[in-house]
């Protein structure tokens, strides 16, 4: 698949203060809200319109509203959820699909703890939530549970990358789009992100 990078100033401004290790609970996520939101604006771009006829105070106008292309959010837990407001402000209608997965600190392997999806995701376009895609292999195990359930279309956002993230996901899941506000420079020997933004699960929530 592609990998995107969102570059927009906005984006890459509000980064710079999540990366920053002096950003307190409160003020990350926050950032972490608005960036997911300005992702979703980005992400967004290409969805299907249709035309329709509204009158104006003054005159009938030929516009254009959503076709009503079904999305499901699946954050994955605990990170993901600091995104999942941010871009349901912009989406309302979106369903939510939360997956439990841990990265086990000892093997690095993904473990699944937790699984609920809307009923009808073989019919949704599908975006995993990840604020981190370090190996990759979080994600990568929870866009093949999410195949496995019948999950046909599926998008991949984060906040930072590394490149063995982005290669692992692109490798096991050659159809899956990535979209990330930054690609880093590469894993330390405990596989976090360098130079990151620390552990995004404890630093939304503790
Ligand atoms: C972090 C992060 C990703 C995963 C990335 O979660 O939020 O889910 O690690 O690493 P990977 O690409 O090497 O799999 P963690 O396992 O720390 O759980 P948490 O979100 O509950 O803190």
């Amino acid at each position: 698949g592609n990998v995107y990078v969102f570059d927009h100033p906005l984006i890459q401004h509000k980064l710079t203060f999540i990366r920053d290790k002096n950003t307190g609970t409160k003020e990350f996520r926050e950032l972490v809200d608005e960036v997911a939101a300005l992702m979703a604006y980005e992400i967004t771009r290409d969805m299907p319109l249709r035309e329709v006829e509204v009158e104006t105070p003054v005159a009938k106008a030929k516009c254009k509203v959503l076709e009503g292309k079904k999305l499901g959010l699946v954050p994955i837990l605990r990170a993901g959820l600091g995104m999942v407001d941010g871009i349901l402000k912009l989406i309302p209608a979106a369903k939510v699909g939360h997956l439990g997965l841990y990265r086990d600190p000892e093997t690095l392997e993904p473990v699944q703890y937790y699984s609920k999806m809307p009923s009808d995701i073989g019919e949704r376009e599908l975006i995993v939530i990840d604020p981190m895609l370090a190996t990759g292999g979080s994600a990568s195990a929870g866009i093949r549970i999410l195949k496995e359930m019948g999950a046909k279309q599926i998008k991949l956002m984060c906040l930072i990358a590394a490149p063995e993230g982005v290669e692992r996901v692109q490798k096991d899941h050659p159809d899956v789009d990535i979209y990330v506000a930054a690609v880093d420079e590469k894993l330390d020997e405990k596989s976090y992100i360098i130079p990151g933004l620390g552990d995004a699960g404890d630093r939304l929530f503790g």
